[in-house]
């Protein structure tokens, strides 16, 4: 996920899909990789800030990173869609490694929420609200107490009415 988002671009003037479309929920499978590679190079896109030829240069590498972290378990994928198979949007957890601290010595690891895109026409209708939710129970089911994200300025409202914090992280650059 992103840090200190830009502006972003506007999607493409096609009609949104009508509200009662009913939209559902699954787990990605490797099947569904090319299509998260897409939304994933979109998300970038819609972000901005970052340069085609950049994004254009992530892609192959995040392609074999999600390749290694599916293989170690350490990546999982949530895709909606509507009945015919139309895509509304997706998202990601990678389940990071963190170090020892005060009340968190045995597990050694954090879900991180990643990669999180809706197509344009079904935004604004609870797509990435609705994986968000997803992934926090996916979470609790799985024994975690937080799950964390970096934000664009778009992603910020949504995560921020899911119960979302901003936390004391803190970072210098150069
Ligand atoms: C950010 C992004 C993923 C949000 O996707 P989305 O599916 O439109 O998000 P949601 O529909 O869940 O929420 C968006 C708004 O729709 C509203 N909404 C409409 N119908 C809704 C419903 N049935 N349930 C929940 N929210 C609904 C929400 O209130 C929310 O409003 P808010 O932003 O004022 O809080 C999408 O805009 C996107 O792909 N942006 C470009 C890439 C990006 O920035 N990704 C996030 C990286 S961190």
């Amino acid at each position: 996920m992103p840090t200190g988002a830009s502006r972003a671009r506007p999607g493409p003037r096609r009609p949104a899909v009508p509200r009662r479309t009913p939209l559902l929920l699954r787990r990605a499978t490797s099947a569904d990789l090319p299509l998260l590679l897409v939304h994933c190079r979109r998300m970038w896109e819609d972000i901005g800030g970052r340069s085609r030829a950049q994004i254009a240069r992530l892609m192959p590498v995040y392609r074999r990173w999600v390749r290694r972290e599916i293989a170690h378990r350490r990546f999982l994928a949530f895709v909606v869609e509507d009945p015919t198979g139309r895509v509304a949007g997706s998202g990601a957890i990678w389940i990071s490694p963190v170090h020892p601290r005060p009340g968190r010595l045995l597990r050694r690891t954090m879900p991180y929420v990643l990669s999180m895109y809706t197509v344009p026409e079904f935004r604004g209708r609870g797509v990435a609200s609705r994986i968000v939710r997803t992934m926090v129970h996916w979470a609790k089911t799985h024994g975690y107490r937080r799950i964390y994200l970096h934000a664009s300025k778009q992603g910020l409202p949504v995560y921020a009415r899911l119960g979302f914090v901003l936390g004391r992280e803190m970072r210098r650059e150069w």
